[in-house]
């Protein structure tokens, strides 16, 4: 499955077979090329970036490197490989084959999919945008870019479908997705999370570690979808997306890293001397991971939800890794246990199980976002400083489901309004602490050096030194 990189459009799908859609998807590329230059990362225009790109689908050596010039970088369609005779694992078509076509009573709900999907993608590019200019180091750098190119294969990913399976309403969807601007009152993005600012690096790393993690997740069951060429597109999305998320997680690792070193040097966790000393005190790091947890937990929608259950049966979206799931794979009769408001009290109640796929899928990712955490929580141990995060309540700062309504407390406790008022300061970043955080983001291009607020890596990108010049500016 190797990709023809001699077309204009780098694919693996013989798109030169297929003349309607080649043209379609060449009068789509100068829009997308107009948007990054627009909307991409600013003033990149002529740095020479050691990117990775893909040479195939197959999972052992798809990525290449090399310094490319960043508006040259070859977005692509890339899909992994047919499998002959594959069926259906899930839902009422169970056992059927998958689909290559979208079937027309599914149509409108499955583009509405695709575009939800899709509209993620240049909205984390444009949150994004600004974040080059305060870069920790240029191995940073490299990786922000890395993330940005790549969400915009993304984009290409599901534009693809839009165009092959959708016609001409494919088309107006594609350009909608161009249009689009994350935090624009008029035309924002479609989902909340991506209309929130990404003002600084410990946002970014902590929003490549919560909120491309639920892109693995969502993405993870649409790979499960009948419809074949939505299942194979999410698949090789996937493969890139690993990477994000250990950006993600080794950013604010090495964040707590170079705290807990000064917390030592200096034998204080007083955040007032520790952020004269520059780092940034361990309490504002829980805050920003209650901020981010909360805003992401909202993507994954209501906790029941008809849609979600829709989806399933329909065959459109299974469950996270569905096939290694033991049960019917149709859960007619199955229950799920969720959370439920009852007066003051936080309750749990067992639900119709296909009502409750939002949840499931919500419950995968807190267990691999813990994961992530408990990780991080061996840095302060190893250096013997007493400090564990933790992960707040599920119902702590939703705008989204049962717990809407309510305000609950990271420990889980149901609290007055007032209480909150009070007391969520505490809680979540201050005004204070983003402009203290923001006072810290000072751009660091010399190779192998580093902000003063993060610990280096410990090892650079493709068996390349840390002090390599990864980004070349021109
Ligand atoms: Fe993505
Ligand atoms: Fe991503």
């Amino acid at each position: 499955m190797s990709i023809n990189y001699s077309e204009r459009i780098p694919n693996n799908v013989d798109l030169s077979t297929n003349k309607t859609l080649q043209r379609a998807l060449e009068n789509w590329q100068p829009a997308f090329l107009n948007w990054w230059g627009e909307m991409g990362p600013e003033g990149t225009t002529h740095h020479d970036v050691y990117l990775r790109t893909a040479i195939s689908v197959d999972p052992q050596g798809w990525a290449h490197f090399d310094h490319v010039k960043m508006p040259d970088y070859r977005w692509g369609i890339f899909l992994t490989p047919q499998e002959q005779g594959k069926k259906i694992s899930f839902g009422d078509h169970k056992g059927e084959d998958v689909w290559q076509e979208v079937p027309g009573e599914y149509r409108s709900t499955l583009r509405r999919i695709i575009v939800t999907q899709g509209d993620t993608e240049p909205a984390s590019v444009e949150q994004q945008r600004h974040l080059g200019m305060t870069c920790p180091s240029l191995y940073d750098l490299r990786n922000l870019f890395q993330v940005n190119v790549e969400e915009g294969r993304h984009l290409w990913a599901m534009v693809y479908l839009l165009h092959a399976h959708f016609g001409r309403d494919g088309r107006e969807e594609g350009e909608a997705l161009l249009e689009r601007r994350s935090g624009d009152e008029d035309n924002p993005r479609i989902l909340t999370a991506f209309n929130e600012k990404t003002p600084d690096w410990l946002s970014f790393f902590m929003f490549t570690f919560f909120t491309d993690r639920d892109g693995k997740y969502q993405l993870a069951s649409l790979a499960e979808s009948a419809f074949d060429p939505l299942s194979r597109t999410c698949k090789f999305m996937l493969t890139e997306e690993a990477h994000h998320l250990f950006v993600g997680e080794q950013g604010v690792g090495r964040a707590i890293q170079r705290t807990c070193e000064v917390m030592k040097e200096l034998k204080t966790d007083d955040p007032v001397k520790l952020r004269a000393a520059g780092v940034i005190d361990l309490p504002t790091i829980q805050r920003y991971i209650n901020f981010h947890h909360s805003v992401t937990s909202d993507l994954y929608g209501a906790e029941i939800s008809s849609n979600a259950a829709t989806y399933y049966t329909t065959g459109l979206k299974g469950r996270f890794e569905e096939s290694k799931i033991d049960d019917d794979h149709k859960l007619d009769n199955n229950e799920y246990e969720v959370m439920d408001v009852a007066g003051d009290k936080i309750l749990t109640r067992q639900v119709s199980a296909l009502t409750a796929l939002n949840e499931r899928l919500r419950d995968d990712w807190v267990t691999d976002v813990q994961a992530g955490v408990d990780r991080w929580n061996r840095i302060p141990k190893k250096l013997g400083i007493d400090w564990v995060f933790t992960l707040p309540h599920k119902g702590f700062n939703r705008r989204i489901g049962m717990f809407a309504e309510v305000h609950v407390a990271p420990d889980g406790r149901l609290i007055s309004e007032a209480e909150w008022t009070h007391q969520h300061k505490h809680w979540l970043p201050t005004e204070e602490d983003r402009l203290f955080v923001h006072s810290l983001m000072g751009r660091c291009i010399e190779p192998g050096k580093f902000a003063g607020w993060i610990a280096p890596p410990s090892r650079g990108i493709n068996n390349q030194p840390v002090n390599f010049d990864y980004v070349r500016f021109n």
